[in-house]
């Protein structure tokens, strides 16, 4: 093998550039040219890709975002979109790809590997939502900036006795809410995994304000219901004054934690490895050892959410 690329794909998060700067790194210690392509898979048909060196990826660890640009691609969808990637990487003389990006990049991938180029993916998104390992690039930092924020909301709803309902990202996985919430002491977490009623929760803070709390934070994971039309059900059948505030995409930016920039750095390192072993598939951490499967087993299995923490949070809430 002589030249390999690497690309990032769909939402970005923090920890990205750290992948970016190992793949390259590594690449090169190898003896590889690597490529790197611009705004993920539509970098790959519009030919947007340039050759890295080593100074390319110069003081880009600590960054949040990633310096490749990323994009959310419809034309790769097409049966002749993919083709035309394949054209451009073959024309480069690349025989390898790493791709940095969550489950609809890993599906991406997946078409390329089905006409025969070799790619080894890398779990990059902040939502967590893989089941194949237990943590993904950007989660933690991802994290951090939660709490941090829930911080500043708790300040200001103790200041007025509020209910403060703060709403997350996670694309139909709670566990960005669940391990916030968790590291807030949230009065009530509310994600896609468990069933609630607006009667639960209203009966839950009721019984906070009866045992002298303050202030109740509810983290909301998003899609779970509108945040805007609880904070009105609460007010008016609690009678207490209940406000939202939705995260969006300050929960994905940012400078990426050690555990993100290592986490990144490994998977990065690993994916060329297996590169170069001639081996497609997918990095990730299991039980702290890092593991490579194959695509169709990541993409296919179910992610376990975690009831016990999520049952300890209630427990401690009150
Ligand atoms: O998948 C990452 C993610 O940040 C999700 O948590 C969120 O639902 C989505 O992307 C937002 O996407 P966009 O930035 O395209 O609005």
């Amino acid at each position: 093998m002589n030249s390999i690329a690497v690309l990032t794909s769909g939402g970005d998060s923090p920890g990205m550039n750290a992948c970016i700067r190992a793949v390259v790194r590594y690449g090169i210690s190898m003896g590889l040219k690597v490529y790197g392509v611009r705004r993920g898979y539509a970098g790959l048909i519009e030919d947007d890709i340039k050759l890295m060196d080593e100074r390319s990826v110069g003081n880009i660890i600590q960054q949040g975002g990633t310096v490749l640009k990323t994009a959310r691609c419809k034309e790769f969808m097409t049966s002749s979109g993919v083709d035309t990637a394949v054209e451009n990487l073959k024309k480069h003389g690349i025989e390898g790809l790493v791709v940095i990006g969550g489950d609809g990049s890993f599906r991406g991938a997946r078409e390329l590997i089905n006409r025969g180029i070799l790619c080894a993916c890398v779990p990059g998104t902040i939502d967590n939502n893989l089941f194949y390992t237990d943590y993904t690039i950007g989660f933690d930092t991802a994290v951090n900036t939660v709490v941090d924020l829930i911080n500043n909301v708790r300040d200001t709803s103790v200041s007025h006795d509020r209910v403060s309902i703060v709403e997350t990202m996670g694309a139909g996985c709670g566990d960005i809410a669940l391990t916030a919430g968790l590291a807030s002491g949230a009065d009530v977490i509310l994600v896609p995994e468990v069933k609630w009623s607006i009667d639960e929760v209203c009966d839950k803070l009721v019984g906070a304000r009866n045992h002298r709390k303050e202030c109740s934070i509810i983290v909301l994971s998003e899609h779970v219901c509108d945040p805007t039309d609880l904070a009105k059900m609460i007010s008016v059948k609690c009678d207490i004054d209940c406000r939202t505030v939705i995260l969006g995409h300050v929960q994905r930016g940012g400078k990426p934690t050690s555990f993100d920039r290592n986490l990144a750095t490994n998977c990065g390192a690993r994916a060329v490895q297996e590169l170069v072993n001639g081996n497609p598939g997918v990095v990730g951490l299991r039980g702290g050892k890092y593991v490579y499967v194959d695509i169709e087993t990541a993409l296919h299995g179910s992610r376990k959410f975690n009831i016990a923490e999520f049952e300890l949070a209630e427990r401690l809430s009150f």
